[in-house]
């Protein structure tokens, strides 16, 4: 190398923080979902959001008009604080299946399907592609990146259960929205952060949603 070369030192070039893409579908427990994008936001990350017409109806009957979608950062912010304003959201329409996320080529590094409808569930296992949220999960799965989907529903049909084996032998990580109790929680707000702590620990992200287990439930 040339001595008149400039040297570089890459710790003094900021270095863009990662892409997550966070999908809302039209199952019950749009709190995961904020969740979620709360604490995702909340450690700087860009969280690339798609919502289904049912998830935005689910938003608005389980959280309340605020929780719109074009008024959810203001919602974030009311709810979790403004930490959340560390990070950025960008909003894409399901029907845009030409947006980032429905290119293996875009740097996006894991994205959860936060609640998942077994209609979406169905979609992803067949890789159908029918609407952004599918063919963005189709591009996780065949980029071989994380892809978690949170399935609930109660009970499950046998073509359910049958598309979560599709799923996760395809490589996702299914994992069902399925609070744990021996954290004590207390409110609906602790039972949500329990799942959204399972699913930044699934995209690979530390977290203090909940203590980790000591052996002992807390007293
Ligand atoms: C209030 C309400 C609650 C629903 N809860 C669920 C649910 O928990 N799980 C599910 O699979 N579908 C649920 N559905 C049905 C889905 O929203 C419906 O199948 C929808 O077509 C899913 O479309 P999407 O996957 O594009 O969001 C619910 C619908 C409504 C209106």
């Amino acid at each position: 190398m040339s001595s008149e070369m400039p040297v570089i030192d890459p710790g003094n070039h900021p270095r863009p923080g990662p892409t997550i893409a966070i999908a809302i579908t039209g199952a019950s427990g749009a709190i995961y979902a904020t969740r979620t994008l709360a604490a995702l936001l909340a450690r700087g990350t860009h969280v690339e959001v798609v919502v289904s017409d049912y998830g935005r109806r689910l938003l608005r009957d389980e959280l309340g008009e605020g929780a719109s979608v074009d008024r959810l950062m203001s919602f974030l912010e009311e709810k979790y604080g403004a930490e959340v304003s560390a990070g950025r959201l960008t909003l894409h329409s399901n029907r845009d299946l030409g947006a980032t996320i429905a290119s293996g080529s875009h740097g996006c590094r894991g994205m959860a399907i936060v609640p998942c409808s077994m209609k979406t569930l169905a979609g992803v296992a067949h890789g159908l592609s029918r609407n952004l949220v599918e063919r963005a999960a189709d591009v996780m799965l065949k980029e071989r990146r994380a892809l978690v989907i949170v399935p609930r529903e109660t009970p499950m049909s046998l073509p359910q259960l049958r598309n979560m084996v599709l799923c996760a032998e395809a490589g996702a990580m299914i994992l069902p929205a399925m609070p744990a109790f021996y954290q004590m929680p207390r409110t609906l707000d602790d039972l949500a952060d329990f799942m959204a702590g399972k699913i930044l620990s699934a995209l690979g992200f530390d977290h203090e949603l909940y203590p980790p287990w000591t052996g002992q439930v807390p007293s």
